[in-house]
């Protein structure tokens, strides 16, 4: 990247750009991955200078970056750091903007606007860069990052994308959803498309059912005014939930490039099958964790569930009839993401079981985090014995193969992309306006006047037990740590 390039942070004085953005970008200045000639400007309400963004943003990397650097090396970024404040809703803002842009500049250059606002302002900032001319592409490229959430739901997702390419070509828009920028995501493509061992058994002939479970220990926090208006629906599943199912079901893509991996990813999520009106309950169950309702922020009365559980099924060859049961919630028993992959158990068994012991189904857990790795689970003899078997587990972990330090954050990996034109990793509109589509059915039902209220579970649970029964019913159970039996 030779070109005199700018990152234009809008809401610089803001949670995101202290403790995720501009860490990421230090961590990429360090590693030499930024262009030779960059400037980072912040615009937010409040009035600083330069210097005031420069000590704020210097306490999040303090805390954040990860490594220890010395004082030449922050004061050499610090230097590549301004402040401008702003409005984001008055075009002379903008127009003033323009021409900070300008003198910093002084020649063409290329720019990455950074959304790291709230998502009212989504639309209202395009506009006005539109307006003031800061999306032409004359001299340089220009490109958007937008924050999550995209959209509340289908009609809000699509008008927001209406407003976005009245100003922007699609391929100028880098809708992010950090998940798809960890390691351990990255790494499923290449699990399933480097390795040839999978592929053949990665089906419905082998493949029982798959389960991916993001579990928080946290609960609503400082987010209420958020969360209690959004719900784990909206605030996990539209975006991550539906994203790992995407990587785990999608067919091999012809290439690495972004629009051959959304293409696959669009096709697997058109293939997914809606949940009837009338038939949601079959299919899902929606809890509270007991004293949510207490929590600061939150309506006395609020029905917004924090725990949700779907089983889906994919219409497509690969996939038909393997139920795909997704999880989230807050204060559960354990902070973990993990996509565990539970194969059929072999068509006889010629070995005498001892008493009491079932053939373990194999088990292929993906662990996402905290534990990064993979764990495969298989039955072994047990030496010494006639032909007594137990379950074992082989086992792949990061940070032993890697290194402590090998895994960064995902924002330095998608700002990276956004900055070389590589938006394989962020969401095309189609695909997010699909993911709304499978929701917004759910969330009706669920919130439709005199439905039933939401299961209380207890804070460090692992859900309702109705969760527990949605997967009873079917013959099957919740695991969990990467493959451990829940309970
Ligand atoms: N924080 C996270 O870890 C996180 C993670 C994932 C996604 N996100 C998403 O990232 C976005 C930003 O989140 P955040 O936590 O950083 O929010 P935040 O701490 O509330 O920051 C909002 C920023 O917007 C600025 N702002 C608000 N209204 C403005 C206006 N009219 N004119 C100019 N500036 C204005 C604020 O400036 P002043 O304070 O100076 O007024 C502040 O800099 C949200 O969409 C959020 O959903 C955040």
């Amino acid at each position: 990247m030779a070109n005199s390039t700018t990152i234009v942070i809008f809401g610089a004085s803001g949670d995101l750009t202290q403790r995720k953005l501009v860490p990421a970008l230090f961590n990429l200045y360090r590693k030499r991955r930024l262009p030779a000639d960059f400037r980072i400007v912040g615009v937010a309400m409040t009035e600083w200078q330069d210097a005031d963004f420069r000590a704020a943003v210097r306490v999040g990397v303090d805390r954040f970056s990860g490594y220890e650097f010395t004082g030449e090396e922050w004061a050499a970024f610090a230097a590549r750091l301004y402040y401008r404040p702003g409005n984001f809703t008055m075009v002379r803002d903008f127009e003033q903007l323009a021409k900070t842009l300008a003198e910093l500049e002084s020649g063409p250059a290329d720019r990455l606007y950074y959304l790291a606002t709230p998502p009212r302002f989504y639309a209202d900032i395009v506009a006005r860069l539109g307006q003031t001319g800061l999306t032409v592409e004359r001299d340089g490229w220009r490109r958007v990052i937008i924050e999550k959430p995209f959209g509340s739901d289908l009609t809000s997702a699509r008008a927001l994308n209406q407003s976005l390419h009245h100003v922007l070509d699609e391929k100028q828009i880098y809708r992010i959803d950090h998940y798809l920028g960890k390691e351990t995501v990255q790494n499923l493509l290449v699990f399933r498309f480097a390795n040839a061992i999978f592929e053949p058994v990665w089906n419905r002939n082998y493949v029982d059912h798959v389960q991916i479970t993001v579990a928080e220990e946290v609960g609503v926090e400082h987010r209420a005014g958020y969360y209690d208006g959004a719900g784990v629906l909206r605030d996990m599943f539209q975006n991550h939930l539906l994203q790992l199912l995407s990587l785990v079901a999608m067919e091999p893509p012809g290439s690495f490039k972004a629009d051959a991996l959304r293409n696959e990813k669009v096709k697997v999520m058109s293939a997914v099958r809606p949940i009837p009106a009338g038939r949601v309950g079959d299919h899902t169950v929606r809890g509270q964790y007991r004293g949510y309702c207490g929590e600061p922020g939150v309506a006395p009365d609020s029905q917004t569930e924090t725990y949700a559980a779907l089983r889906l099924f994919i219409d497509n060859w690969r996939w038909q009839g393997v139920p795909f049961y997704l999880r989230s919630g807050k204060r559960l028993a354990e902070k973990t993401t993990e996509i565990v992959i539970q194969f059929k158990c072999p068509p006889t068994v010629m070995f005498p079981l001892s008493p009491g012991y079932d053939l373990t189904p194999n088990i292929l857990a993906l662990c996402l985090q905290p534990d990064e790795g993979i764990h495969l689970r298989f039955e072994a003899k047990v030496p010494d014995t006639a032909a007594d078997m137990r379950s074992v587990d082989m086992e792949f972990h990061y940070r032993t193969s890697f290194g402590p330090a090998a895994i960064p954050e995902a924002y330095e990996r998608l700002l990276l992309d956004a900055l070389q034109g590589d938006a394989a990793l962020f969401t095309r509109s189609d695909r997010i306006e699909l993911a709304w589509e499978l929701i917004d059915p759910i969330l009706a039902a669920w919130r439709q006047p005199g439905g039933p209220p939401p299961a209380i579970y207890d804070p460090g649970a692992w859900g309702p037990t109705e969760a527990d029964e949605l997967l009873a019913r079917d013959g099957r159970a919740w695991l969990h740590s990467c493959g451990r039996h829940a309970g």
